[in-house]
């Protein structure tokens, strides 16, 4: 590494950030005491000899856009319809995926599922595992199934010589578990660093890109969310999905965070068995699981989750402070629009709220920002201001702004049918949204659902209390 000038540069582990001297706080992404110090490396990422890339270095020769040809074809099912949906309709031939998350969350499981149902459909796949040895990889397979032979094992840390093999294996699809333990040895900075983590990403990248295989990135999550040290993965790649999860829930929820091959919106569902991960169709169904009867505080609204309509539970708790300033907290909501929700209640219609505790939850964990869940929130809180329990069939959704209006929202059918088919009677949304659901003939509410349009918070308290 002798090249004259001793040659370091600072980099924020947390967001990528450089920096020629070492800082407190980033300015990159605003984190406290995530600079460290690592050699400048920048050898290997123009190609050389080392990092060996596609191993063709020809000159560029510049294609007519117009003649290129796109397969639509080339997207390989993982045999998991939820994970399909949020990759947008299957594996593409030649992309860079990376799978974040929490440590024991299942992201080694999941992508073992996945190389079970791609290998069983005839298509060869490396498992490279840097973190666990065959015969733990092979405990953990038992418990999920059999394995056809054309699933292949590699545990190695050198990115050298996984290029190698994956060179000269060829195979479909490549799983790298995980990225933060890869090192390249033309990067001098530890495994885990950003250097690192960066420089492999790129290998690994171009031969995706080179080869035509499609790469699984496993990356572990530090505590603030972000995939450990490099958020600059998430630029290099083609899709980013996030597992989510409550370590006492039994549930998982994958997110598309970045697809350049669909949308991002889309969530899977799955849970975590003793054979593996098993996919949730039924997902409002799952998370209305073990609702509270006739008790007051608790609606059911109707969110959207990408194109799929999700019923999930709010629950409030309103009671008289005991101290000086009251509480408030939320969880799974957004605390500030709380906030402003009980702000707009205590304005229109008089209620005392200023002097009591509150909390709002969404149940099942999950994380909802969508504003169509504020008329959810208001009615929880209402209910629960007022000790008094709703239908237990009701479902509601709608956006409530300042002046206590209800604002329309998108995809009220759909909305309004998945209430219908998990057996609500009584839907209680926008005016706006009640007349579309009327206007289009055949809609899903003429199966007997009662359609309540209302304006303002003052229609919603005249209609349920
Ligand atoms: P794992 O995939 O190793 O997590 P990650 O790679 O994200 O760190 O999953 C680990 C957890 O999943 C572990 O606590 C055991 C549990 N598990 C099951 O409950 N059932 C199973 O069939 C398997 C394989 C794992
Ligand atoms: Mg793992």
């Amino acid at each position: 590494m002798a090249k004259g000038r001793a040659s370091t540069i600072f980099y924020c582990q947390s967001c990528g950030y450089e920096s020629a001297k070492w800082m407190g706080q980033c300015p990159g992404c605003r984190e406290w005491n995530t600079f460290v110090e690592e050699p400048t490396d920048r050898t290997s990422l123009t190609g050389g000899s080392g990092g060996g890339l596609s191993g063709r270095r020809d000159r560029p020769v510049p294609t007519v856009l117009a003649q290129v040809a796109v397969r639509e074809e080339d997207r390989l099912s993982t045999g998991m319809g939820e994970l399909d949906r949020v990759l947008g309709g299957g594996i593409v031939q030649g992309s860079l995926t990376l799978v974040g998350g929490d440590p024991g969350i299942g992201k080694s499981t999941l992508l073992l599922q996945v190389c079970r149902n791609l290998s069983g459909d005839g298509h060869s796949v490396l498992y490279i595992s840097g973190e666990e040895s065959p015969a733990q990889i092979k405990m953990r397979a038992d418990r999920i199934g059999e394995f056809s032979s054309r699933m292949l094992l590699l545990c190695e840390t050198n990115l050298g010589e996984i290029a190698q093999v994956i060179r000269s294996q060829r195979p479909e699809a490549v799983v790298i578990d995980s990225i933060q333990t890869m090192y390249n040895e033309n990067v001098s900075s530890a495994p885990g660093s950003v250097s690192q983590v960066r420089e492999s990403t790129s290998v690994l990248m171009q031969l995706a890109k080179g080869l035509g295989v499609s790469v699984f990135l496993v990356g572990h999550v530090t505590k603030e969310g972000t995939v450990a040290g490099p958020r600059v993965l998430e630029h290099m790649v083609d899709t980013v999905l996030y597992f989510e999860g409550e370590r006492h829930a039994s549930y998982r929820i994958l997110r598309g965070v970045k697809n350049r091959f669909g949308s991002t919106d889309e969530i899977g569902v799955f849970e975590m068995r003793e054979r593996g991960l098993e996919e949730v169709r039924n997902a409002s169904e799952y998370m209305l699981n073990g609702r509270p009867e006739n008790a007051s505080g608790s609606v059911v609204v109707c969110t959207m989750e990408g194109t799929r309509p999700l019923l999930v539970e709010i629950q409030a708790l309103v009671c008289h402070t005991s101290f000086g300033i009251p509480r408030r907290q939320a969880t799974g909501a957004d605390f500030n629009r709380m906030n402003l929700l009980m702000a707009v209640l205590e304005k229109r219609s008089g209620m005392q709220l200023a002097a009591c505790d509150a909390y709002v939850n969404i149940t099942g964990g999950l994380r909802i920002l969508e504003p169509a869940v504020d008329l959810g929130v208001v009615i929880a809180v209402l209910s629960s201001f007022r000790n008094c329990a709703l239908n237990p069939r009701l479902a509601a959704f709608g956006e409530v702004g300042l002046s206590g209006e209800i604002r329309g929202v998108s995809m009220a059918k759909q909305r309004v049918a998945e209430a219908e088919r998990l057996g609500f009677d009584t839907c209680i949304l926008p005016y706006v949204s009640a007349e579309e659901c009327r206007r289009g003939s055949g809609g899903p509410h003429e199966g007997g659902m009662k359609i309540i349009g209302v304006k303002t918070v003052q229609d919603v308290i005249d209609r349920l209390f």
